[in-house]
């Protein structure tokens, strides 16, 4: 009798150290224990937010509706035909988002005031509210999303409660500034390509060497190692698409093996947040972190990167 319970227990201390293993890289940045006692994955609510359908690997089962047509023609998902329902479980149609959140309310999650709002990259698809602001809970915030209302889909048709507690702990733990916020990193400029520019006060050398340490082993040292969307090396996406890249840097990329580069000892998200900035800054050495030869790069003189572009 004390054997076989020896061995469960065994059995058990063995699977929770896998499942501390398997949590890995995201791991330090975890937020405190949630309401159902496991704890919340802060950085793969972080990878939902950016593309729920890549990270949960629903590319087969779920086509969203096409915006470029009228009909609801595309596949799976509660109504069979790639739409999410509106809170009141009326289909919406896709307009562009694709029912992601990062296109919803956008990279720096301001919404309608952020860089996809109407001053900026203008997306007619962007809602109103910035998830920057505000006081709901993680558990509050986990219903909504759940169930939706007028404009936001109803993620519990395709989301579990698992992945709408790491969305929510995402959202409160950058709300708080416990994981970095968009505004350690970049400002919103009407007249910079893309309306962003990266912050001044960076340290390009320490991002060279966090780079070295983390990015290398898969990226190669130059970070030309493999191609990103065909064409881009990671220097030449990331002095283009900053306001894009800092997000995968804090949380990983969705569905793939890169998960998030941050560690616990980094510190707060403060101190997160300038080491996004510094890594930011150091892949702006076209030099060091050049593009891929059938790719292209920014001209001299561009904004995004201003005083770091090499
Ligand atoms: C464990 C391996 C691994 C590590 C470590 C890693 N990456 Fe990645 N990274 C990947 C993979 C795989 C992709 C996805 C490529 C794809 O699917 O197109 C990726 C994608 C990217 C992208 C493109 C994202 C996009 O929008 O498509 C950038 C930029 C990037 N990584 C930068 C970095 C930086 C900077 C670091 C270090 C701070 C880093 N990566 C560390 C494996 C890694």
């Amino acid at each position: 009798m004390s054997a076989l319970r020896n061995r469960s227990l065994l059995g058990f201390l063995g699977f929770s150290l896998l499942v501390s293993l398997a949590s890995g890289c995201g791991g330090g940045l975890s937020s405190a224990g949630s309401p159902s006692g496991s704890r919340a994955d802060v950085a793969r609510g972080g990878r939902l937010y950016d593309n729920w359908i890549s990270e949960k690997k629903l590319k087969d089962s779920f086509k969203p509706d096409s915006a470029k047509t009228p009909e609801l023609d595309g596949s799976g998902g509660p109504n069979g035909n790639g739409t999410l329902s509106d809170g009141s479980g009326k289909p919406l149609p896709n307009t562009g988002h694709d029912y992601r959140l990062k296109n919803l309310f956008g990279w720096d999650l301001r919404g309608g005031q952020g860089i996809y709002g109407a001053s900026y990259q203008k997306k007619d698809y962007v809602l109103a509210q910035s998830l920057l602001e505000g006081a709901r809970s993680e558990q509050q915030l986990a219903e909504w999303l759940k169930n939706g209302d007028a404009q936001v889909p109803a993620y519990g048709a395709v989301l579990d409660d698992g992945d709408l507690r790491d969305l929510a702990a995402f959202l409160v733990a950058v709300r708080e500034h416990r994981v970095p916020r968009p505004d350690d990193v970049f400002t919103l400029d009407e007249s910079a390509p893309k309306n962003y520019k990266l912050l001044p006060g960076a340290d390009p050398k320490r991002g060279a060497a966090t780079i070295a340490k983390r990015c290398s082993g898969c990226h190669g040292s130059q970070g030309t190692k493999f191609a990103i969307d065909d064409t881009e090396s990671i220097g030449s996406i990331s002095r283009s698409s900053g306001y894009e890249i800092w997000l995968k840097i804090a949380n990983g990329h969705p569905g793939s093996a890169m998960k998030s580069q941050l560690l616990a000892s980094d510190g707060g998200g403060a101190e997160r947040g300038k080491l996004v900035l510094d890594i930011l800054a150091a892949l702006c050495d076209r030099q060091a972190f050049p593009k891929l030869e059938n790719g292209s790069d920014v001209p001299d003189g561009d904004a995004r990167c201003g005083q770091y572009l090499r």
